[in-house]
């Protein structure tokens, strides 16, 4: 695509942003991915504002990580990157349909990789998509298969959960410091706008330290071990109202397939960790953009 100019995405820039992703991972999902709900809808209404939310939290933190490939004013692809303690994360890349497979993927993930230029230490949730997986392979990252749980937890199965709690931002320092054991790297500013979104679980005990964010499944969980994941993840089931899903779970973290198998969850299989220079992080479950 030789006419395609590449430029730093602004705000103003953002709701087309979102389309672009919209539409390529619809395609995507009604393709290969045991993600989509049987919901038609391209993207519920609250997953879009969630979408544009958190793209301009991340343009307002990183102006040099997020592109997008514009013809004729018309935007065709995006990415979004960001960088946090030295770790490299790619948060969002689309293609419309129409174009994909022409080059302009390739053109849009060298700035946002350059963005991260002086990270060693890189880290993504890769769809399914064998075009992604070639850009990513390309650039470094190694892949690792994940599993996603989903389905109506059997509740006569759920056992009392105890010592877990709301969490609030006084928590976000013992976050920070879980983060960085388990995948290198604090969200920090990031707490900030996934409190915004979700509910917060904490547990905190002498024996073993770990939070949450839950939304009808885990949307994100780091802990100092398997004991207190799993009462995270428990809690998460038992809270929670209607369908579960809860995805990006390597083999590192079984501890939440025992959880879900034995709460009578499905499991599947669906897309990879890629990780660059990092081993994947456990007891963890990444967000699907934040990570
Ligand atoms: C992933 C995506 C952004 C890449 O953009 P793109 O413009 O299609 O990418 P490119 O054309 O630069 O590169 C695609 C690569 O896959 C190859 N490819 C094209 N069609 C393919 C197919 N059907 N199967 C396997 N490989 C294919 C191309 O040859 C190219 O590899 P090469 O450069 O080594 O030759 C885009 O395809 C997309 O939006 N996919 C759906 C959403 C998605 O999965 N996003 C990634 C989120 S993790």
């Amino acid at each position: 695509m030789s006419d395609a100019r590449i430029r730093p995405m602004t705000v103003d820039d953002v709701p087309r942003a979102e389309r672009v992703t919209a539409i390529g991972f619809h395609e995507l999902d009604s393709r290969m991915s045991p993600r989509s709900w049987p919901d038609p809808e391209l993207r519920p209404p609250r997953r879009s504002a969630g979408w544009i939310a958190r793209t301009e939290h991340l343009l307002g933190t990183d102006p040099g990580g997020s592109w997008v490939a514009e013809v004729d004013d018309e935007i065709l692809g995006v990415v979004v990157s960001f960088v946090r303690e030295k770790l490299w994360l790619l948060a969002s890349y689309a293609v419309v349909p129409h174009a994909q497979g022409l080059g302009l993927g390739k053109a849009l993930l060298a700035p946002a990789l350059d963005h991260g230029r002086g990270c060693l230490r890189g880290m993504l949730n890769a769809s399914n998509d064998p075009r992604a997986v070639r850009r990513y392979h390309e650039a470094g990252f190694r892949l690792y298969p994940q599993m996603l749980l989903r389905g109506l937890p059997d509740r006569s199965r759920l056992p009392v959960v105890e010592h877990v709690r709301e969490g609030t931002e006084s928590d976000f320092d013992l976050m920070d410091s879980l983060d960085r054991r388990t995948r290198g790297a604090a969200h920090g500013v990031d707490h900030h706008q996934l409190i915004r979104q979700f509910r917060l679980l904490v547990t905190e005990r002498s024996s073993g330290q770990g939070y949450a964010y839950v939304d009808n499944g885990v949307a994100l969980l780091a802990a100092s071990d398997k004991r207190a994941a799993s009462r995270l993840l428990w809690e998460a089931l038992a809270s929670s109202d209607g369908e579960v899903l809860s995805g990006h779970l390597t083999p590192e973290n079984s501890w939440a397939v025992d959880v879900g198998l034995a709460a009578r969850l499905e499991l599947h299989h669906d897309g990879y960790a890629g990780l660059r220079h990092l081993k994947p992080p456990a007891p963890y479950i990444p967000h699907g953009a934040l990570m």
